[in-house]
């Protein structure tokens, strides 16, 4: 079939085509000299990687390769069809069996001996085995198989179809795969699998063969400039040198993200569009805030994450500082680490990088922001001269938090972070009329920095435009807390951090959470010099 050439660009959807897409070597990528080795030793392995990281792009170059190479049999395939299955074995066995045997045909041009019959039998717990057995005994080269997608199937099918895997491994190579690749977010030896009898059991105790997990990682700082330069080569567009430390704080390499802003900047931005603009850190600024807002696929499935119990507890822990009531199961942290939205960084656990930084608070507000729109709207806030009035929207704030915040955080279960992400809430509707918040925040390091980015006046260039910028920095007292200690700390971050972040205003905001205190007690305003700062103190 004949298909037009066409320029390449940066993908966003799916995994990388070399032919279509601006790509770094795959192979490179997944280290193929020790997957390699490791299929030569006759492996059966675990590859894993959060969502949208490059781990179907590598395995899809991977089998061309081998097969190119000749000494191996490869086939690729996507179990994710069976997910629907649940514990129905025979039915998920049967449609995984239907995708392998039309992956040999369309790969190798091979077919499956009596797969009929096989079939026939209606024998889930033992059909995947059989039909690898009578595709192996037939050919000579040893098949090297993978299966992408593995931890989309669930219960009773995933069981099934890793003792299926486990006995094929005693067989090898001459009546089962010579090596098995498992791909998928987690590493499947992690695994709590339900069964359909009530059991829960690990994926290591039905995976039982010494196996090694590789885990794909994301893009180093030259990769991603090694990337953007492809586009610089293909057009002559070039980016300007000092976009990079950004586009590293809002990605750290996460690959999709990487591609996500470059789309953005040099196709979704008219400005960009034009190749003889040089891409600028403003644009890269605001193809940021455009990719956050557009609520791009990718963005939306981590959102949908939120859902999950365990995710929410974790995040919402973050959200709040060190100021949780029950700690997050190690356990549960190391789940939203696989899934790529918390790293690991000085012994703290932060959200992973500056994109998800400003997503995943927006998500955990969200019903919060739908149900605020009867308050006032950001005309309100902003000044002749187009600054916003922080003093006055803080004032409101601690008159809606008064008034609302039993019944609020009570209707949306937020149990850790409700004032955080209540207060969030109500700046995001401000924010949403053309400013950023940068956010930080990492469990364990006992507050929130929230820094308001707003330019100012609208309506005339950017280059005419001053940029006011707030720093909010939340602290909560709860039961066995000093309220001395909380503000002389409080104080005391709150100038150092002014000072790091250029701060124009700086605002101290400590939400007393404490049982039995009255409102008249808990709400006050009022400032206090420290080093070169005024600092507004604000009770809640
Ligand atoms: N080798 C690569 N070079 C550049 N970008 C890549 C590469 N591999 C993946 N990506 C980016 O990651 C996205 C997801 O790739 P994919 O292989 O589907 O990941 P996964 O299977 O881990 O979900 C792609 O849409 C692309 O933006
Ligand atoms: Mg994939």
């Amino acid at each position: 079939m004949y298909a037009p050439k066409i320029d390449k660009f940066f993908n966003t959807a799916g995994p990388g085509i070399p032919e279509d897409h601006y790509l770094l070597d795959p192979l490179r990528r997944i280290d193929y000299d020790e997957v390699r080795v490791l299929i030569n030793q006759k492996r059966y392995f675990v590859l894993h990687a959060p969502r949208q990281t490059g781990k179907t792009t590598s395995l899809l170059a991977m089998v061309k390769r081998i097969n190119d190479e000749g000494i191996y049999n490869c086939v690729y395939v996507n179990v994710e069809s069976a997910q629907t299955a649940r514990n129905d074995v025979t039915t998920g066995v049967k449609t995984i069996l239907s995708r392998l045997e039309s992956a040999i045909k369309r790969i190798l041009a091979l077919s499956i001996p009596d797969i009929e019959s096989i079939r026939n039998k209606d024998e889930g717990g033992s059909m995947l085995i059989e039909a690898l057995e009578s595709f192996c005994a037939r050919h000579d080269k040893p098949l090297v198989l993978f299966f992408d997608e593995i931890d989309s199937l669930v219960g009773d099918t995933l069981v099934s179809v890793l003792r299926q895997l486990r006995d094929a491994y005693t067989n090898r190579p001459r009546f089962a795969p010579i090596s098995v690749i498992l791909c998928g977010v987690r590493d499947i030896r992690d695994y709590r699998i339900h069964r359909s009898d009530g059991e829960i059991i690990t994926g290591g105790s039905c995976f039982n063969i010494k196996a090694k997990s590789l885990r794909l990682g994301d893009f180093s700082k030259s990769d991603v400039r090694e990337l953007y330069l492809q586009h610089t080569e293909a057009t002559g567009q070039t980016f300007e040198d000092d976009i990079y430390q950004k586009v590293w704080e809002l990605t750290r390499g996460q690959p999709w993200l990487v591609n996500a802003l470059a789309n953005q900047a040099t196709w979704e931005m008219l400005g960009g569009r034009n190749r003889n603009n040089s891409i600028t850190l403003d644009i890269m600024e605001e193809a940021a805030n455009q990719l956050i807002i557009s609520r791009a696929t990718h963005l939306d499935q981590l959102a949908d994450k939120l859902k999950e119990p365990r995710v929410r507890s974790v995040l919402e822990a973050v959200i709040a500082g060190d100021n949780w009531t029950v700690k997050p199961l190690q356990d549960d942290i190391e789940y939203v680490i696989d899934l790529g939205l918390l790293r690991n960084e000085d012994s703290d656990y932060i959200i992973s990088n500056g994109v998800y930084r400003e997503v995943l608070p927006r998500e955990l507000s969200w019903v919060m922001q739908v149900g605020m729109t009867s308050q006032p709207k950001q005309l309100r806030y902003v000044e002749q001269d187009g600054k916003i009035n922080i003093k006055r929207l803080l004032r409101e704030f601690q008159q809606f938090f008064r008034e609302n915040s039993e019944s609020w955080l009570e209707r949306f279960d937020y149990k850790e972070a409700g004032f955080q992400l209540l207060l969030q809430a109500f700046l995001q509707r401000i924010v949403n009329g053309g400013g950023t918040i940068n956010r930080e925040y990492a469990l364990g390091r006992g507050r929130v920095d929230l820094l308001i980015r707003w330019r100012y006046p609208k309506n005339v260039a950017r280059e005419n435009q001053t940029e006011q910028r707030v720093l909010l920095e939340l602290k909560t007292i709860i039961e066995k807390k000093s309220i001395d200690r909380v503000l002389s700390e409080g104080l005391e971050q709150t100038e150092r951090y002014a000072g790091q972040s250029n701060s124009t205003e700086v605002h101290l905001i400590i939400c007393d959470e404490r049982r039995g205190k009255k409102w008249n007690e808990k709400i006050y305003e009022r400032s206090e010099k420290v080093g070169d700062f005024e600092i507004n103190i604000w009770g809640i």
